[in-house]
């Protein structure tokens, strides 16, 4: 079977949240991922699309792109919203830090869970958070 190399989602409301999820589970367990990988990265894409829903206040995207290297295989995932922008990024991050009285548990957590995480956020443009996770290639 031929697999998509890359695709992108709207994430506008609640239920999108849900395909994002499916979607994933889907990419990465047909690109050879192992199971525990694959919830480690279906978890990643709930937190981050969750964070585009409740705080960015803009309809936001994630798109996914497989990656290649030599005995590995990576899936990269971007979450790009037009909202209100991170002030502190670095605090953003702290385990704890919320500005929605919630857990804020939710970008420390794809931290740990993805091999990489990049944020770029600017006030009032938006916010990309992009994140890779690696394997080893079946
Ligand atoms: N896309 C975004 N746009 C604007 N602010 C964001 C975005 N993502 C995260 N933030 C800010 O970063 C903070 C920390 O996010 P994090 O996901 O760690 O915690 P949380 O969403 O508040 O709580 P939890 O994820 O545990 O329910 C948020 O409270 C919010 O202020
Ligand atoms: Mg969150």
């Amino acid at each position: 079977m031929a697999i998509e190399e890359t695709g992108e989602n709207p994430i506008k409301n609640e239920g999108d949240i849900v395909t994002c999820r499916k979607l994933i589970r889907n990419v990465a367990t047909t690109a050879g991922f192992g199971m525990t990988d694959v919830t480690r990265i279906v978890t990643a894409v709930s937190e981050l699309a969750r964070n585009v829903y409740v705080h960015a206040g803009s309809d936001g995207v994630m798109r996914w792109q497989l990656l290649y290297q030599p005995g590995k295989i990576g899936i990269q995932l971007v979450f790009e919203d037009y909202g209100k922008g991170i002030p502190d990024i670095d605090q953003a991050i702290e385990a704890g830090f919320t500005t929605a009285g919630t857990m804020g548990m939710g970008l420390s957590g794809v931290k740990r869970l993805m091999d990489e995480m990049h944020i770029q956020s600017e006030l009032g443009i938006g916010t990309t958070i992009t994140v890779a996770k690696w394997g080893r290639a079946k």
